[in-house]
């Protein structure tokens, strides 16, 4: 096992963040909040303009929080905050010679995802660290399409990005000390904890999680108790925020399927990646969890 305590490293000032969904315009945002310079990419300006609006949202809502008092303090954060970001269509073009990160956050495909890093590989320069914010896929198969697998790492962070405190630092065989120092201080420098694996299925967190949603589920279809009880219970009797069958909800049952057969396939002996009938045929149904109303449970419609 390796710890994962940042030596003096080279510091990240400027950072490219391509995709602008859910993860890549969180990350943007904590970034800039803690003094980076962030080029943030898309496919389209419509999807870019949708990501600033949201990233101006929730700056505001941080700057309250931070500056309670103090309106002027509040819009000083945000607008140097909202400042520090340009937005950007052309993908080749974001990662300019000043570039010391490279953060990806488009779609979970590796096909994509790899055709978009060997494309990057040409035209960054050679001292880019490029990073996955991958939740499920190999970050080695990523890497192994360019020419940098010692610069090279995951950095996995967790939704609403800014509130949850963790990233997971990922080391391939390849990643060398520098890069490995560089990715801990970054992640401290945006304040956020750091904790270092090796490149293996669903990191710690997902690890973990995954194959218990999926056994929660299980008891479910079992009928061996019903998904108030199982929720109430792991609340009550373990401590934890959120049930099993609530969470899996709010996570979305098309992610949690997707990450489950995905791994099922690689690791089809693995009875903890055993696909869940009951979440096949929601999702069958279109019932998705909160983000369309119904999964497990049912939701008012926002
Ligand atoms: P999302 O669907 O909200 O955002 C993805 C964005 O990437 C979209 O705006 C899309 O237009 C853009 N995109 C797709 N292909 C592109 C390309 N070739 N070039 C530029 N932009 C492109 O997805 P989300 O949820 O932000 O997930 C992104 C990544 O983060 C995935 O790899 C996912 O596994 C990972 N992740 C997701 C978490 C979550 O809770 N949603 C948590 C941690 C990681």
């Amino acid at each position: 096992a390796f710890s994962c305590t940042a030596r003096a490293s080279a510091p990240v000032h400027n950072l490219t963040v391509i995709g602008s969904g859910l993860m890549g315009a969180g990350i943007a945002q904590v970034s800039a909040q803690t003094g980076h310079n962030v080029t943030l990419v898309d496919m389209t300006n419509e999807l870019l303009q949708r990501a600033e609006q949201r990233i101006k949202g929730s700056v505001e809502r941080v700057a309250k929080k931070q500056f309670k008092e103090d309106p002027k303090a509040q819009s000083d954060f945000a607008s140097q905050t909202l400042s520090r970001i340009k937005y950007m269509v052309d993908v080749e073009k974001s990662v300019g010679s000043d570039c010391d990160l490279l953060i990806e956050a488009i779609i979970e495909n590796m096909k994509i995802k790899q055709n978009l890093f060997s494309k990057l590989d040409k035209v960054a320069p050679s001292s880019t660290i490029f990073t996955s914010n991958t939740s499920s896929l190999s970050i080695t198969e990523m890497a192994s399409v360019t020419g940098r697998a010692d610069r090279f790492g995951g950095l996995h962070f967790f939704n609403p990005v800014a509130v949850m405190k963790l990233v997971e630092v990922v080391r391939i065989a390849g990643t060398s000390d520098a890069t490995f120092d560089t990715l801990t201080s970054y992640v401290t420098a945006v304040k956020k904890t750091p904790v270092c694996c090796k490149d293996t299925p669903g990191f710690i967190v997902n690890r973990l999680l995954v194959p218990y949603l999926a056994e929660a589920m299980r008891l479910l279809e079992r009928g061996d108790a019903s998904a108030r009880d199982i929720d109430t219970a792991m609340k009550l009797g373990a401590g934890y925020p959120m049930g099993p069958i609530e969470l899996a909800d709010y996570v979305g049952l098309d992610v949690n399927k997707f990450v489950l057969d995905g791994w099922h396939k690689k690791f089809p002996d693995n009875p903890l990646f055993a696909p869940s009938e009951t979440l096949n045929k929601l999702v069958d149904e279109g019932k998705l969890g909160v983000k369309t109303g119904e999964g497990f449970y049912k939701y008012d419609k926002k």
